[in-house]
């Protein structure tokens, strides 16, 4: 019964967590931005970024380059420069 119970509850949490993908690249012509999901939401925590239920937000470039992540690092000491999200 137990062991029915932990098989259940890691079903359960694979549900919520599956569509979270660890690192997400972000293509661009100034070169690709890699997206560190897993670590932003094990250092920062789901409610940095998330409002309710984890879902997908969109990012494009006056995003990125404001409130969906840039106006943090400014905040938080993560990378400002071009250089420092973009990579050729
Ligand atoms: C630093 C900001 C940030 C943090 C912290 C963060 N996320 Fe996200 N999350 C995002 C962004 C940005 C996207 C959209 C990525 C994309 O474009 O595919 C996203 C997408 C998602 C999605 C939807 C994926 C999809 O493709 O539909 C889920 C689910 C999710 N995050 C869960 C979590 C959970 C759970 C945590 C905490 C462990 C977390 N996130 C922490 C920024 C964050
Ligand atoms: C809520 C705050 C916050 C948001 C939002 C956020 N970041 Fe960060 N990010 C950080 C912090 C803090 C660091 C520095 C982590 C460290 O060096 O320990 C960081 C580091 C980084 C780094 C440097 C590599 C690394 O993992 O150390 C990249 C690249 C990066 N972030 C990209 C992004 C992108 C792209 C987005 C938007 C999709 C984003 N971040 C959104 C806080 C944030
Ligand atoms: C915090 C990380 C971050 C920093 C710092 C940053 N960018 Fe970006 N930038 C992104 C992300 C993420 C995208 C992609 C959004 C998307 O997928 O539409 C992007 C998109 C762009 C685009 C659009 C490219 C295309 O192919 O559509 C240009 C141009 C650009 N950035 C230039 C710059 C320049 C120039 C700087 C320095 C002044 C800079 N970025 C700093 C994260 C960053």
């Amino acid at each position: 019964m137990k062991k029915l119970i932990i098989a259940v509850m890691l079903v359960a949490f694979a549900v919520t967590v599956a569509y979270a993908a660890d690192v997400v690249t972000f293509e661009t012509s100034k070169g690709n931005v890699t997206f560190d999901h897993k670590t932003h939401g094990e250092k920062l925590g789901c409610e940095a970024c998330h409002q309710g239920t984890p879902a997908k937000i969109a990012i494009d470039k006056s995003a990125a380059h404001g409130g969906a992540c840039k106006d943090c690092h400014k905040t938080n000491n993560g990378p400002t420069k071009c250089n420092g999200c973009h990579v050729k």
